[in-house]
């Protein structure tokens, strides 16, 4: 579902046809592909950008510079698995150790701090990407160079299915940052219901988020893809997605609107060693009839729901939780 389908290369190519030499000869790009859409429809009303949304969901000064229109849009599809509290002025508390056990035993407390404000090692990644200038290389330097490979994932060898990108992953260093990535994924789980969201940790719904830093925005943060697998379906999903999608106990429903969830970091200033927002973790609800399925993603992938996460920033890493266990569950962290 990474590229255009043929209808929308064959609309792309009609599109260059009828605008003849104005636009060069270069192989079919997605984003010019949506420019010319935004080009073509409706210029009355402001259209939302991906930076409007982290924007958004930023300290008080970010958020104003959101046309106003837009930002009423945008909120009415935001659905917060934790609250959201961008004049919290507490500053992130000093030296918080976090064991697996606050992380994720069973009985976690201070969830939604661990969102506001997580443990010393993810404030540092959400520092390095503001100082790094936004440069994905700057997190992978905090990645062990041990390659683990991926194994079967819940039958997905016999399906010819790999999940990854590649099929090996890698570790952080840091044991509390790997910890804290499986947190958000069971903390997703934990609170989709809170928003009308269930949501399982298996192969063919929750199971990756992409890391993007946001250079604009000096932003960190995971753009989390549920749902990626509907079982194909002769009246409501008739699409082939391959060999991953087989046997796939994903119905396509309403609930897709709910597939893209966006975790991030606390946001650092850029000229002090102080914050000025806290963590966010939010449901983009891309329902039909709102602005983030009008304007954040792409016509191609409509009925996909799904925000790319090329659009909110640049890409370093895929961080994967793939249950690896063969009786019981296993579920193990595969950075790709
Ligand atoms: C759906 O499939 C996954 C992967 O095989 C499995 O772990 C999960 O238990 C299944 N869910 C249901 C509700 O059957």
């Amino acid at each position: 579902m990474r590229h255009p389908s043929i209808f929308g290369l064959a609309l792309l190519f009609s599109f260059s046809v009828t605008s003849s030499s104005s636009f060069p000869q270069t192989p079919f790009s997605s984003k010019r592909y949506s420019l010319l859409l935004l080009q073509s429809s409706s210029i009355s009303s402001p259209k939302a950008t991906p930076s409007d949304l982290l924007s958004l969901l930023g300290p008080t000064p970010h958020s104003k510079t959101v046309n106003p229109v837009v930002a009423r849009q945008l909120k009415s599809c935001l659905k917060f698995m934790v609250p959201f509290s961008p004049t919290l002025d507490a500053e992130p508390p000093r030296h918080r150790k976090l064991g697996r056990a606050e992380l994720t035993g069973p009985n976690r407390r201070y969830d939604n701090d661990m969102i506001w404000w997580p443990p010393e090692p993810v404030l540092e990644l959400a520092r390095l990407a503001v100082d790094s200038g936004g440069d994905p290389a700057a997190i992978h330097r905090l990645l062990d160079p041990t390659i683990i490979p991926v194994p079967d994932v819940e039958g997905s060898n016999e399906e010819k299915c790999q999940l990854t990108r590649t099929p090996y992953g890698r570790r952080f260093i840091s044991e509390e940052l790997n910890m804290y990535m499986q947190f958000l994924f069971e903390l997703i789980v934990d609170r989709g219901p809170s928003v009308g969201f269930d949501v399982a940790l298996n192969r063919f719904d929750l199971f990756h988020g992409h890391l993007f830093l946001s250079f604009d925005t000096g932003r960190l943060g995971i753009l989390f893809h549920a749902r990626e697998y509907p079982a194909y379906d002769k009246r409501v999903f008739p699409y082939n997605m391959g060999f991953c999608q087989r046997g796939s106990n994903v119905t396509y429903d309403d609930s897709m609107n709910l597939r893209n969830i966006l975790w991030l970091a606390p946001l650092p200033d850029k000229s002090s060693k102080s914050w000025v927002a806290p963590g966010v973790l939010v449901v983009l609800d891309a329902r039909p009839d709102g602005i983030i399925y009008r304007d954040l993603i792409p016509d191609y992938v409509q009925i996909a729901r799904t925000i790319y996460e090329d659009d909110l920033g640049e890409v370093a890493v895929d961080v994967n939780i793939l249950n690896v266990g063969c009786q019981s569950q296993n579920y193990q962290l595969f950075i790709c």
